[in-house]
């Protein structure tokens, strides 16, 4: 089930799993045949690593985790965690403080603050239709997401992800806010930008409420005409906003580039590689993330990883190559509410992310090797005392397991009429 043809899991066990910033000249890295799908920021390519270069080169790729062999490796000897990360590391992102409030108390903030955030959404969305476009709450809004990241990441994270209403329009437009101010804030752009790149999403596709409904809401494949109409909406979006002397320049050309490309085939402009704004690539990663990992009527959510594992593949083609690395970086190995099995087989969901070593956060136990129920019990892999490793996200729904029930997230907002 985990392992696709090459190694076994009695073989891997005899391997390492390393934190790429643990790699170092003089260790053998080994393919251990996991799907790239599954595992995208895994370093695979097999063979003695001879220099510091070899190994920089690998970390400023983006790759996350190595597995190397330790009777190959004389460089290994219960490698530690550089203090400094090495050269180029650094610059593709930060890792903000850890949580200054616990998840359970700031998810139930964190929720409140999403449902009038949506409720905003729902009515700038049809406002619109109508000429209005009342944008006094935004800045406020967006505050109030930027202080819960601030507070506690993972709980205004958790209900992007796992927290579904059938309002999916609105939900969306507030969920690519919040990734793309959380990625911001990873990113250590400052306040006023950070309120700026969260306020493009917000807005992103503030356009299509003005493409006709029978385009918007067909059932059906776009003809070339209608798919030209369909691709207007940055621009529509774009034109309402411009000329508002409250909002700074980023958040109109957020909106206008977030369908264009690293490599120009984007529209509405074709633009590529520099011409296109920094805050249009950081929508455009949460616009994609968000939809693909989002539950809809025809089809179940990702998992993060196999959406990162997509996104990956778009490096250097619809998206920038560097912000997919740092972006997958942010998002973590094992975000919150990822359903993943442990090395006895157990399953359990990611409830706290681990700084320092992301490949061993805290899982909530739910069923054991047989499926049978786990009492709940909390597991902070990277306790000294923890033999455990995990060796695998699993889908949501083959495991049978609901997060959302899991980690006690609030109901969504109500659902409205649309
Ligand atoms: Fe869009």
């Amino acid at each position: 089930m985990l392992y696709h043809d090459a190694k076994t899991a009695e073989e891997i066990g005899a391997l390492k799993l390393l934190h790429i910033l643990e790699l170092k000249a003089g260790m053998y890295v080994i393919d251990p045949g996991i799907s790239w799908r599954e595992r995208p920021y895994l370093y695979m390519c097999e063979g003695m690593l001879a220099s510091d270069d070899e190994v920089r080169k690998i970390v400023d790729e983006g790759y996350l985790e190595v597995y190397i062999d330790p009777d190959r490796s004389p460089a290994y000897a219960g490698a530690a965690v550089p203090e400094t990360e090495p050269d180029g590391a650094a610059e593709r992102g930060k890792t903000p403080a850890g949580p200054k409030v616990p998840f359970a108390v700031e998810v139930k903030a964190a929720a409140e603050a999403q449902d009038v955030a949506v409720g905003y959404a729902r009515a700038f969305m049809s406002d619109i239709r109508f000429g209005k476009l009342d944008m006094s709450p935004a800045s406020n809004i967006v505050e109030r997401i930027m202080h819960s990241l601030d507070n506690n990441a993972d709980a205004m994270h958790s209900l992007c992800r796992l927290r579904r209403t059938d309002s999916y329009t609105y939900m969306h437009c507030v969920n690519v806010s919040v990734l793309s101010s959380m990625f911001a804030r990873y990113m250590d752009k400052g306040k006023q930008s950070t309120r700026a790149i969260g306020l493009a999403g917000l807005f992103h596709d503030l356009g299509k409420a003005l493409v006709p409904p029978y385009i918007l809401n067909a059932p059906r494949k776009l003809s070339d005409a209608e798919r030209r109409v369909m691709n207007t909406h940055p621009t529509l979006g774009y034109e309402q906003v411009k000329d508002l002397p409250s909002l700074i320049p980023e958040v109109p050309q957020g909106m206008l580039h977030h369908h264009e490309c690293y490599n120009g085939v984007g529209y509405p402009a074709g633009l590529s590689g520099h011409e296109v704004s920094e805050v249009g690539y950081i929508v455009a990663l949460a616009d994609i993330y968000d939809a693909l990992t989002s539950k809809r009527v025809y089809k179940d959510g990702m998992p993060p990883q196999r959406a990162l594992g997509i996104m990956y593949e778009m490096r250097g083609k619809a998206l920038h190559p560097d912000m997919v690395d740092a972006f997958i970086r942010m998002l973590g190995v094992y975000p919150v509410g990822s359903v993943v099995e442990l090395s006895d087989g157990s399953l359990g969901v990611v409830s706290a992310g681990n700084q320092d070593t992301p490949i061993k956060p805290v899982v909530i136990l739910v069923k054991d090797a047989e499926g049978g129920p786990l009492p709940g019990d909390t597991l902070d892999l990277a306790s000294p005392d923890n033999i455990l490793s995990i060796v695998s996200a699993v889908p949501e729904i083959t495991a049978g397991i609901d997060p959302a029930a899991i980690l006690g997230l609030p109901a969504g907002p109500p659902v409205v009429a649309q």
